[in-house]
């Protein structure tokens, strides 16, 4: 059997100012009626049913995940989880497992993130098929996208030798390498995204704590005698990806080609909105005269664009943020500074 475990406590900045901490983009609905962590549970539901999902978040945006989770499926609401502080997934995926494994050392774990976007769901599904064949043989499994642009924001996969049927192991993982790195392996033809998802069987993953993140194992064996929430303040802050899947050695990549999109930037929503015949792509209370190639997103009120070029303007109540779509990525530093000045 395959347990999920949907990871929903990150803080992303990136979408400034819509997302925040409280609500970071995987509680926001950019791309339609649902929001990126409600589409994941549906995609979820449907693969491994209701009662094997697992959503962990912190308690800052617990409030909001329930609500979201609630309105698809009201069982689902009492199957998250809140960490009392963010320790990062590594810490967050063992919270999840405890609730999801019972005395089942065959099962499976799937993590999923829940901040990103799947095209082709039927795609997917197979992929998840392939995955979960080698995660039975012991093999830690991740999802390889073909990568189009020397994104820096992404770990990148080796493929290495083939396991068959678009299988590979893993030559080597790297973690958001340079741009010059990240540039290299677009060019080399050798490297996919990891679209961060992963399935595993539960007994090799917790070995592999055991191995390489001794205190963290230490706490997780120690749940019978104390809640796993207590001891949660002096985890140390690691990723799954750092933690272990760059450690351990029997790891395969499956390609495929789901449509995978992490939606990273104002630019990403401009290239995937719908645009219009001058290819804006507007939402909310917007009056556009002649503008062209702008995203245009209001939810405070109206907002006017006189002829505009190439420009990101996102206004909320109390924030606006414009900026061409070519300074797109300046974006993180404008929310450096207001953290400064908290
Ligand atoms: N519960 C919980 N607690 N969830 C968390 C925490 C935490 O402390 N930190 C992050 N998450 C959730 C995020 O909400 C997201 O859904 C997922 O875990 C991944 O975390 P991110 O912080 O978004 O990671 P990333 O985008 O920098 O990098 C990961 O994803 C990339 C693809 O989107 C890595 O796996 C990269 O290798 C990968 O390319
Ligand atoms: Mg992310």
């Amino acid at each position: 059997h395959c347990h999920a475990v949907i990871l929903a406590g990150g803080s992303g900045t990136r979408l400034w100012p819509y997302s925040r901490t409280l609500l970071p983009k995987q509680l926001l609905a950019l791309t339609g009626e649902t929001t990126m962590l409600q589409q994941t549970a549906v995609r979820s539901m449907e693969v491994f049913g209701t009662e094997s999902i697992w959503v962990v978040t912190n308690e800052e945006q617990v409030f909001e995940v329930r609500g979201q989770l609630a309105a698809l499926e009201p069982q689902l609401e009492a199957q998250v989880l809140a960490e009392p502080m963010g320790r990062n997934t590594l810490p967050a995926i063992l919270l999840g497992m405890d609730r999801a494994l019972t005395a089942d050392p065959e099962a499976l774990v799937a993590v999923f993130p829940s901040d990103h976007l799947i095209h082709k769901p039927e795609i997917w599904r197979e992929a998840l098929t392939r995955g979960a064949a080698l995660a039975r043989e012991g093999w830690f499994v991740t999802f390889g996208v073909v990568p189009d642009k020397p994104e820096t924001g992404y770990g990148y996969i080796k493929q290495g030798a083939p396991l068959g049927d678009d299988c590979f192991e893993v030559g080597a993982f790297v973690e958001k390498p340079d741009l010059a790195t990240a540039e290299q392996f677009v060019r080399g033809g050798e490297h996919f995204w990891n679209s961060g998802m992963f399935v595993f069987n539960v007994a090799a993953f917790v070995a592999a704590v055991e191995k390489h993140e001794p205190e963290l194992a230490a706490w997780w064996h120690g749940r019978d005698e104390q809640s796993l929430m207590d001891g949660y303040s002096k985890l140390p802050n690691i990723s799954v990806d750092y933690g272990i899947m760059e450690k351990v050695s029997q790891q395969a990549v499956v390609k495929a080609d789901f449509g995978w999109d992490d939606l990273g930037s104002w630019e990403a929503l401009h290239r995937l909105g719908d645009k219009d015949d001058k290819g804006n792509v507007v939402q909310g209370d917007v009056l556009n005269l002649d503008s062209e190639d702008c995203l245009l997103f209001s939810r405070g009120g109206k907002l006017a664009a006189v002829e505009l070029k190439g420009m990101i303007v996102v206004q909320t109540r109390d924030a606006t943020l414009i900026c061409p779509t070519s300074k797109v990525q300046r974006v993180k530093d404008v929310v450096n500074q207001l953290k400064g000045e908290g």
